[in-house]
C-alpha cells in the first residue's frame, strides 16, 4: 500500500431491503474511506443505515451495488480482516469472563488453552484483572462492555467495527470507557470505525467524523478533528464544533411538514 492511500474505501454502496418500505433503499450511493490506523466516527439519525454499513463490511449481508476496496483492491467484504462488535454484543451467560473473551479466538480455531493464555495477558489492559472467573451477571455494565471489546480486540484484526459500544452506559462510565478505548487504540493502533449517536463521543475520539443523512444514508459532511488527545469538551473549538454537528443532525431529523 502506497503512503496516503486509504486502507479501506467504500464507493457508491447501495442496499435496499424488501421490508415495509420497499423500494426505499437504506443506502443509496454511500462513499466512505479510512486510512490505516485512523479513528473514524459515523453519526447519523436512528434508522439511517449505520449498522447496515457495518453488516455489509462484515459480509453478513450483500450490497445491491457499489464497491469495497481494501488496499486499493476490490473485495466482496472484509471478513478475515476485521473484528466486529455488534450493537447487541451480548456475553454468553453460561461463560465466565475469560471464556467469553476467547469466543472470537475459538471461532478462529485457536485451541482453548492457547486462547485463554492470550486473554490472560490482556486482562490488565482491559481493567478486568481479578474478574476473569466472574459470571456476566456479576459484572458492572462497563465491565461487560470491556469483556465484549476484549473479545473483539483479541481477534487481532487491523480493522475494528464498533457499533454504539457505549450507548447503554451511564455518562460517567462512558467517559472512562472512552479514555480507556483511546489507550487501547494507541497501543494496538487498529483502524477503527465507530458508530455513535453521541456527538461529544465522536469529537473526543475520532480523527474524522462522517455525518450521515437520514435514510437513505449519504454523507452529509465530513469533519476532521486534529486537536491532540486527550480532548476536553470544554475547549472552545470543540464546543463550537459540537453545536455545528448538532445543527447538522437536527436538519436530518426535523419532520417534514405535511
Ligand atoms: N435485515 C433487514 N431487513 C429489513 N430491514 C432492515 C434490515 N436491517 C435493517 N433494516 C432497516 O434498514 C434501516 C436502517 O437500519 P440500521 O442500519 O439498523 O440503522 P441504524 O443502525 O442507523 O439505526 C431501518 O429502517 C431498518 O428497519
Ligand atoms: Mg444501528
Amino acid at each position: 500500500m502506497s503512503p496516503g492511500e486509504p486502507l479501506l474505501e467504500i464507493q457508491g454502496l447501495v442496499k435496499a431491503f424488501g421490508d415495509r418500505r420497499p423500494g426505499t433503499p437504506v443506502l443509496d450511493g454511500l462513499d466512505l474511506e479510512a486510512a490505516a490506523g485512523e479513528f473514524v466516527a459515523l453519526i447519523g439519525p436512528s434508522g439511517c443505515g449505520k449498522s447496515t454499513i457495518f453488516n455489509l463490511l462484515a459480509g453478513l449481508i450483500q450490497a445491491d451495488a457499489g464497491s469495497l476496496l481494501l488496499e486499493g483492491r476490490a473485495v466482496p467484504h472484509l471478513r478475515g480482516r476485521l473484528a466486529y462488535m455488534q450493537q447487541k454484543d451480548l456475553l454468553l451467560p453460561w461463560r465466565r469472563t475469560l471464556d467469553n473473551a476467547i469466543l472470537g479466538l475459538e471461532t478462529q480455531g485457536v485451541p482453548k488453552a492457547e486462547a485463554r493464555r492470550r486473554a490472560r495477558g490482556l486482562l490488565d489492559v482491559f481493567g478486568l484483572s481479578g474478574f476473569e472467573d466472574r459470571w456476566p451477571d456479576e459484572l458492572s455494565g462497563g465491565m461487560r462492555q470491556r469483556v465484549a471489546l476484549m473479545r473483539t480486540m483479541l481477534c487481532q484484526k487491523e480493522i475494528l467495527l464498533l457499533d454504539e459500544p457505549f450507548g447503554a452506559l451511564d455518562a460517567m462510565t462512558r467517559a472512562q470507557m472512552q479514555e480507556w478505548l483511546l489507550k487501547v487504540w494507541a497501543r494496538f493502533r487498529p483502524t477503527v470505525l465507530l458508530v455513535t449517536h453521541d456527538v461529544e463521543e465522536a469529537l473526543v475520539l475520532a480523527d474524522r467524523i462522517y455525518v450521515l443523512t437520514s435514510r437513505p444514508a449519504r454523507v452529509k459532511e465530513v469533519v476532521r478533528v486534529t486537536d491532540p488527545r486527550p480532548r476536553a469538551m470544554t475547549r472552545p473549538d470543540l464546543v463550537r464544533r459540537k453545536a455545528d454537528l448538532l445543527r447538522l443532525l437536527a436538519d436530518e431529523i426535523t419532520p417534514v411538514a405535511a
